[in-house]
């Protein structure tokens, strides 16, 4: 089963690829958090995490956009192809975020005909980009159905609808029978996979490949447990722990002032781990200076 790192804003940055990359793997491709335009423009940091030189693994990273138009999507294909050799783009139709989908982008694209079909034919006109896209359920399941007439690298499904956010069971049924209309492109699973046991059986008997969020950031490892590998508890202690310093190098890099990374160091743990004795976990969470915080990560991963 191939495994997929999904974008998460906030969370999937060029310090987090590169660390689970080096150190853990397993995973097919890295999907960045998305890039948008603001204002006519795209934000510094955005940019600085899709620099080829920054990412350890360009050949399995792919940024992503949050695109209504064909001009938008024609701004990004200049900006990471022609300037910056990114063969590979991935288009969020899955953004539920109400401010985001009035506005028509992410989940509300997938809820006007017109705009997605716009922005798909636009594809056609970077043949040297192979573009994927990543979606929920539309209000009308046959909304989808439009993705499958364009030639895409593949479609990620996470069977929510915008409304529900992540509340709710992900519906398995509704993402077999998007299978079952048969199109030009591979359909990938995405949704609440915390270990290999959450993979829903029509995933596995159709040998589908799966797309891993938050159930990654818990444990790094998701992918590598997915593929069959087996763990004892240290060797997955000494390697989780190999990845978070892994991930603090990566973050500190360059900087002088190790104080001011502790906000990311923080966010970092609101997932890794759960399982770690929630009394060590607050302390690193409540950690009020690096010194602190560096000895209660000692702390949980020598306890
Ligand atoms: C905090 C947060 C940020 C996210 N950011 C993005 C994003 O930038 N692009 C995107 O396509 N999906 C984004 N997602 C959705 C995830 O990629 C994924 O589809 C979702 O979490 C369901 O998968 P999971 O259950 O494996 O986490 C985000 C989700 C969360 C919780």
């Amino acid at each position: 089963m191939k495994v997929y790192a999904a974008p998460l804003q906030g969370y999937t940055e060029k310090f987090f690829r590169n660390a689970h990359g080096s150190v853990i793997g397993g995973i097919e491709e890295y999907y960045t958090p998305f890039l948008r335009l603001e204002q006519g423009a795209v934000r510094g940091k955005e940019l600085s995490d899709v620099e080829k030189t920054e990412n350890l693994f360009p050949e399995k990273t792919v940024p992503q956009i949050l695109v209504k138009n064909a001009s938008e999507l024609s701004f990004f294909a200049e900006k990471l192809f022609f300037e910056r050799g990114w063969k590979r783009i991935d288009l969020n139709f899955g953004c539920p975020y109400p401010p985001v989908v009035k506005r028509g982008y992410g989940a509300g694209i997938l809820e006007n005909l017109s705009a997605m079909r716009e922005v798909l034919e636009c594809t056609a006109k970077f043949p040297r980009i192979g573009f994927s896209v990543k979606c929920r359920l539309p209000e009308k399941e046959e909304n989808l159905r439009i993705l499958q007439e364009y030639p895409l690298v593949h479609i990620v499904l996470h069977p929510r609808k915008a409304l529900q956010e992540y509340r709710g069971t992900p519906d398995e049924e509704a993402f077999a029978r998007f299978c079952a209309f048969r199109g030009k492109n591979p359909v990938i699973y995405n949704g609440d996979i915390f270990s290999p046991e959450n993979v829903p059986s029509f995933v596995r008997e159709n040998n589908l490949s799966v797309m891993a969020g938050r159930g990654l950031l818990q444990d790094p490892l998701l992918g590598r447990k997915l593929a069959g590998e087996h763990f004892s508890p240290e060797a997955e202690n000494d390697l989780n722990r190999a990845f978070h310093d892994a991930f603090l190098a990566f973050l500190l890099e360059g900087t002088k002032k190790a104080e001011e990374k502790l906000p990311r160091l923080k966010t970092f743990w609101e997932y890794f781990l759960p399982q770690k004795e929630k009394r060590l976990r607050k302390r690193v969470l409540k950690s009020r200076s690096f010194a602190e915080y560096a000895l209660a990560v000692k702390e949980i991963f020598e306890t």
